[in-house]
């Protein structure tokens, strides 16, 4: 079995200079496409509460689902670094909670990281977490777990929030993020975040100066052609392969084409 990146294999690909390249990742199948196309982190997102669960937010994911998901992910052989959303709820309500639901993700998931959505607030958390052993990706700007708070899915750190985004940036460095996605934030200020912090920055809609990107497989894929954000850019469009792949099982049931003698024993 290949061994999986680890946290200082990434910072070392993020040293040398090269863009670090994660996306989504929530099933097996997908998990063994992602590890032959050599990606660097597979990231078992909460955005599985729209993706696979059809939900309009976050909000309602469990940690059951993403241990269930992360569990499934990891039956892949291959590098990818394996990192898990905490999802909503299983660090806001106390370090205690976040400790221990991040312990389960790693003994129970069997991810190598998990990933914590906020700024300053949870620091202190995060800390405690990489003080015991596991390492934390942070995540700034469009947080959806906040997305009550921001009042929609809108471009987070224009003005003075951008100034407050860099001390957010600049605490969970001290607190000892390893990396930091930054989600749906201006250009200009995700290159002045990158060039703050000495940890990789890893954008979603933040332009092209962070140290790497991530986006949603399922998206980047075009699985979903409704789904049409402006930083989305699709290598893929799946929706119609698979639609068409499927209208002619169909048609071939339907007609008798299929099977024939040669798929039978
Ligand atoms: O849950 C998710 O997919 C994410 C990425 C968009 C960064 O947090």
């Amino acid at each position: 079995m290949a061994a999986r990146r680890t946290v200082l294999e990434l910072k070392e690909t993020y040293r040398e200079g090269t863009p670090l390249t994660v996306v989504t990742c929530y099933d097996y199948t997908f998990a063994r496409l992602v590890e032959s196309a050599d990606i660097d982190v597979m990231l078992v997102g909460d955005s599985l509460g729209n993706v696979i669960q059809g939900r309009d937010t976050t909000l309602p994911v469990t940690l059951d689902d993403i241990v269930y998901h992360s569990r499934a992910v990891r039956r892949a052989d291959g590098q990818s670094h394996l990192v898990a959303d905490m999802p909503f709820m299983s660090y806001q309500s106390s370090d205690r909670d976040g400790m221990k639901n991040a312990g389960r993700l790693m003994k129970e998931g069997g991810v190598q990281s998990v990933k914590i959505e906020g700024g300053e607030r949870v620091a202190p958390l995060i800390d405690r977490l990489t003080d015991a052993g596991i390492p934390v990706m942070g995540h700034l700007g469009l947080t959806p777990q906040s997305v009550h708070q921001f009042g929609g899915y809108k471009v987070q750190g224009r003005g003075e929030a951008g100034d407050e985004m860099i001390e957010d940036a600049r605490a969970l460095e001290d607190a000892g993020i390893y990396s930091l996605v930054l989600e749906m934030v201006p250009a200009d200020l995700a290159e002045r975040i990158t060039d703050a912090v000495d940890v990789p920055t890893i954008g979603i809609g933040a332009g092209p100066e962070t140290d790497g990107q991530v986006l949603v497989l399922q998206d980047l894929l075009g699985l979903d052609n409704s789904f049409k954000p402006k930083f989305l850019k699709r290598f893929a469009d799946l929706e119609e392969t698979v639609v068409d792949a499927l209208e002619r099982y169909r048609d071939e049931v339907r007609s008798g084409e299929f099977p024939t003698d040669d798929h039978a024993w």
